[in-house]
């Protein structure tokens, strides 16, 4: 993705700075809050959050303090979210460890999601009202997004829609701030950050179908989390959507798996073969790759550079990481 020297090395520093803040911000006198409060920290992660906040400095002023301090902001929350999400999906599996849920309890895994959220607003309170709106905005549509997949649709309401407001809502809106506070800390113009922010948004929704391709497509060592999670809850992704519609045997027999959250392994096992050979998630990759394109035409604006390039890279890994 850095294919330029000195990018990926003003960025690989950024990353650092990113990850002493983590490790700073989670000590507690209490020691176990600190325990389990790193244990997803160094369980390990992407950072493409932060990595995008990084990215989108550079076309302001990308050395600002600042910058740093909205990257760790960005990343804590959504880590918060992950405690949170892993309850809620019940996930026994999370960036290749066990979950704060497995390995603890429910009680742990909200409160430490909780003390996460914390501290990453004390840390936007140190980058003034108007990132502290942001990022509290933001927030609120994720957890709409959380809400309005775990409700699920009204009833004769278009399924594909409903799954693409609440991916929008709850990946796409916080990648969409990612992009935005690195362009605005870094004090780039305005259709410069909102041209990273839309990017963000579109990016972020990619991103989201992308790890629904991967719950059904890739083992657990690549992904780091349990293959048919969504399967076990009842959420009915992209590529479950479109292979519903599918004629014939293999459809119908889908119809009847995914009527209600599947409880047994050897269903949930066959439901994956079934979805794994449906034209449903070929469908789910082409509409994906669409977004990819879309999130590119949004960089039009931005000057020719390093980052720039390595923004349209970013979209080729999310689309190369589905395959
Ligand atoms: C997982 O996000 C949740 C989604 C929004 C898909 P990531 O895939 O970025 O998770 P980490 O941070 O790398 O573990
Ligand atoms: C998680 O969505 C999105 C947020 C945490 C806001 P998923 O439930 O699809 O993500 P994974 O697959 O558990 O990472
Ligand atoms: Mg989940
Ligand atoms: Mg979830």
């Amino acid at each position: 993705m850095l294919t330029d020297p000195g990018l990926a090395a003003s960025v690989q520093a950024g990353l650092e700075r990113v990850e002493r803040l983590l490790h700073t911000v989670v000590q507690s006198d209490f020691e176990f809050v600190t325990e389990a409060s790193l244990h997803l920290v160094e369980a390990g992660g992407k950072r493409i959050r932060p990595l995008f906040t990084l990215l989108a400095a550079n076309f302001g002023d990308a050395d600002e303090d600042d910058v740093v301090t909205a990257a760790a902001v960005v990343e804590l929350i959504h880590l918060a979210t992950l405690y949170h999400d892993d309850v809620m999906d019940e996930a026994t599996m999370r960036r290749g460890a066990v979950s704060a849920n497995a390995r603890w309890d429910n009680a742990v895994a909200i409160l430490t999601g909780d003390f996460l959220f914390a501290h990453a607003s004390k840390l936007v309170a140190g980058l003034g009202t108007e990132a502290a709106e942001i990022i509290a905005v933001t927030f609120g549509e994720l957890v709409t997004g959380q809400m309005r997949e775990t409700v699920g649709p009204k009833p004769g309401q278009d399924l594909v829609e409903h799954y693409l407001k609440v991916i929008a809502e709850k990946t796409g809106s916080l990648i969409a701030t990612a992009g935005r506070y690195g362009a605005m800390f870094s004090g780039a113009d305005e259709k410069t950050i909102v041209a990273l922010q839309r990017y963000g948004e579109i990016i972020g929704t990619a991103f989201q179908i992308s790890d629904d391709v991967i719950d059904i497509a890739s083992p657990s060592s690549a992904s780091g989390k349990t293959p048919g999670t969504d399967l076990r809850e009842g959420v009915k992704t992209l590529p479950m959507l479109y292979a519903l519609e599918e004629q014939g045997e293999r459809g119908e027999r889908l119809r009847e798996l995914l009527a209600a959250p599947i409880t047994e392994d050897h269903l949930v096992t066959e439901a994956l073969d079934l979805l794994r050979e449906s034209e449903g998630l070929e469908r789910a990759r082409k509409t994906l790759y669409g977004y990819a394109d879309d999130a590119r035409s949004e960089l039009a604006y931005l000057p020719a550079c390093p980052a720039k390039t390595a923004l349209e890279a970013l979209a080729d890994y999310v689309v190369d990481r589905s395959k």
